[in-house]
């Protein structure tokens, strides 16, 4: 059976529903850069080997991200999967994975890369928001988009009640993008592109606020 890794550094919501989703794959270790994420418990609960390398402990980046990719390697995963996994990688450890690492982000990307994408989205006044899976590359939330879910803004959200609409979106869209890679139907194309084989095309069209039934 295939292996994966998994990387955290907090609640681990995203952990959980991989977990639950009844992979065909072992989930060999959950590693943490905080001693007090959250996951971990949840990791442990499930019987799954944990670690935590505290970034703090090391003088660089480098030198945390050499010891991340000693102990990823032990394991030999087929897939390296971030699971809110809050760190700035090194070019050399992104490339190690080029192809089988893959991150979540809350947002549409190519919008709203990097921190407080919720509050960001609502000050922006989009009226649809959403998640994405995609490869890691060394461009910071950048890499070659896999999957896309879209929820809407609706009137009165906070970025309390937009993040929840997210993360359940997530945690539909990150087992099953976990799933196809398994499945060897995707693949990080020679042309930079994220592939995907023998999916579903042409999800329904969300269009916020709804057009009136009569006007169109
Ligand atoms: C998730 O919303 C994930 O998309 C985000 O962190 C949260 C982790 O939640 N990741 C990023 O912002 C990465 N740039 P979780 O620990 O409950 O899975």
């Amino acid at each position: 059976m295939k292996s994966i890794i998994v990387l955290i550094s907090g609640r681990g919501s995203n952990l959980g529903a991989i977990l639950r989703a009844g992979l065909q794959a072992q989930v060999a270790a959950v590693i943490s850069n905080r001693p007090d994420a959250a996951g971990l418990a949840l990791a442990r609960a499930a019987d799954i080997a944990t670690a935590v390398l505290d970034h703090r402990e090391f003088d660089s980046r480098e030198a945390f991200d050499a010891a991340l990719a000693e102990r990823i390697d032990t394991h030999v995963p087929a897939l390296v999967v971030l699971a809110g996994f809050m760190r700035v990688l090194t070019a050399g450890f992104v490339d190690r994975y080029r192809g089988r690492m893959i991150n979540i982000h809350p947002s549409l990307l190519p919008a709203f890369t990097g921190l407080d994408t919720h509050r960001r989205a609502l000050d922006a006044g989009v009226r649809i928001h959403g998640c994405t899976v995609h490869f890691v590359t060394s461009d910071l939330d950048g890499g070659p988009i896999i999957a896309q879910a879209a929820v809407p803004v609706l009137p009165g959200d906070d970025e309390a009640a937009l993040a929840a609409r997210v993360l359940e979106q997530e945690h539909r869209l990150y087992p099953q993008a976990i799933r196809w890679f398994l499945e060897g139907r995707l693949t990080l194309a020679p042309n930079g592109r994220a592939q995907l084989a023998g999916a579903a095309e042409g999800a329904q069209s969300l269009i916020n606020p709804l057009p009136d039934p009569a006007g169109v």
